[in-house]
């Protein structure tokens, strides 16, 4: 199979047009056969739920060339169950998770042109999302929906990849109190925009959310988990007392590799943002950011926080996770049994 003619090592974190798509639709009570389909386009009502009343989740997660050439994801019953708890979050039917991890093979399948070599620091980004088709002029769940999946070859999700980046703590919140912030729901993504825009127009890449109900403890930023560094070389990830964190799935496995792999010693736990001193290295961790470093987070003061090497470069405990996360999608490191599944 001849891959598709890109500059590969220069994408960035964008959206081109594959293939192929996959689509499934709900009606009636079921979900319906298994779609694979040229058309990047949805056609619907003006009234559909999505349009009204924002029912839609969604996932991420990326299709890898490993070293010897075979194409592989990573843990797709994870994102399967993780988008089947956030449906049941706002009123939509679950997809099967069996389903999911079958439609995601057969999409990427479809794609294999589009999937960036091994080495190239590119891989394919898999979108799974489902919203309300359905018409509904009163505020309740729609009876119809449409499950999808789009792929699109991606770079790095900050500029730079690896280079540090400088954060803001956001004056504004992004999940309320036990309120949605642990699913993965566009809406959470629309309280998170103005406050994005803001920090990007002040030349921050992202922003530090506190948790919204005493302003005191660290949750995550937009589109990441964090992780900090203790100067003894111990991982500390921040927990939410408010159930307000999206259960990352890279975090949650950085935690394994941490301990079962490197032998180190990994705290979590809600972590004080006046606390963020003490720490040696800070990152950001997720499917898109994978682990992307951070150099300083600035206060609502104004004050710089700065850690380890601040925006020269990756700190040492930061860079060995990341390298072995790596290593372990590329196929290079042996990871936990299911961690790595075959697609082609
Ligand atoms: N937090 C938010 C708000 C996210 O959007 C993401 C991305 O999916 C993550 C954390 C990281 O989650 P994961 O590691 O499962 O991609
Ligand atoms: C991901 O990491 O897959 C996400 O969905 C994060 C998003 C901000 C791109």
């Amino acid at each position: 199979m001849e891959k598709k003619d890109i500059d590969w090592g220069s994408l960035t974190f964008a959206y081109t047009k594959t293939d192929y798509s996959y689509a499934c639709n709900y009606k009636d009570g079921a979900w319906g056969e298994d779609i694979l389909t040229p058309d990047h386009s949805i056609v619907m009502s003006e009234c559909a739920g999505i349009f009204h009343y924002c029912q839609e989740v969604f996932e991420g997660l990326k299709a890898y060339t490993t070293k010897d050439g075979r194409i592989v994801c990573f843990r797709p019953d994870m994102n399967a169950q993780r988008m089947y708890d956030s449906a049941q979050r706002i009123c939509m039917p679950p997809f099967p998770v069996d389903r999911f991890i079958n439609a995601v093979k057969m999409v990427v399948k479809a794609n294999l042109a589009w999937v960036p070599p091994f080495g190239s620091g590119a891989t394919l980004y898999i979108r799974p999302f489902m919203i309300a088709t359905g018409d509904v002029i009163g505020v309740k769940p729609a009876t119809e929906y449409q499950f999808r999946i789009l792929v699109t070859p991606v770079g790095p999700y900050y500029k730079g990849g690896v280079q540090p980046v400088a954060l803001k703590v956001s004056a504004y919140d992004r999940a309320a109190p036990h309120g949605t912030g642990n699913i993965k729901a566009g809406l959470n993504y629309a309280m998170s925009l103005y406050p994005s825009v803001e920090a990007h127009a002040e030349g921050y890449a992202d922003n530090m959310f506190l948790d919204s109900q005493t302003r005191t403890y660290v949750e995550e930023s937009g589109g990441a988990n964090f992780l900090f560094v203790t100067a003894d070389g111990g991982l500390v990830v921040p927990q939410s007392f408010t159930d307000s964190i999206l259960p990352s799935i890279t975090r949650r496995s950085l935690v394994q590799v941490a301990e079962d792999i490197l032998g180190l010693k990994v705290e979590q736990r809600p972590v004080r943002f006046d606390e963020i001193d003490q720490f040696v290295e800070c990152g950001m961790c997720g499917t898109a950011a994978v682990i992307s470093p951070v150099g300083k987070v600035v206060d609502l003061e104004g004050n710089e926080h700065v850690f380890g090497a601040g925006m020269e470069h990756v700190g040492p405990v930061l860079a060995k996770l990341r390298a072995t996360l790596t290593g372990i999608q590329a196929g290079e490191i042996e990871g936990p049994e299911g961690w790595v599944v075959e697609i082609a």
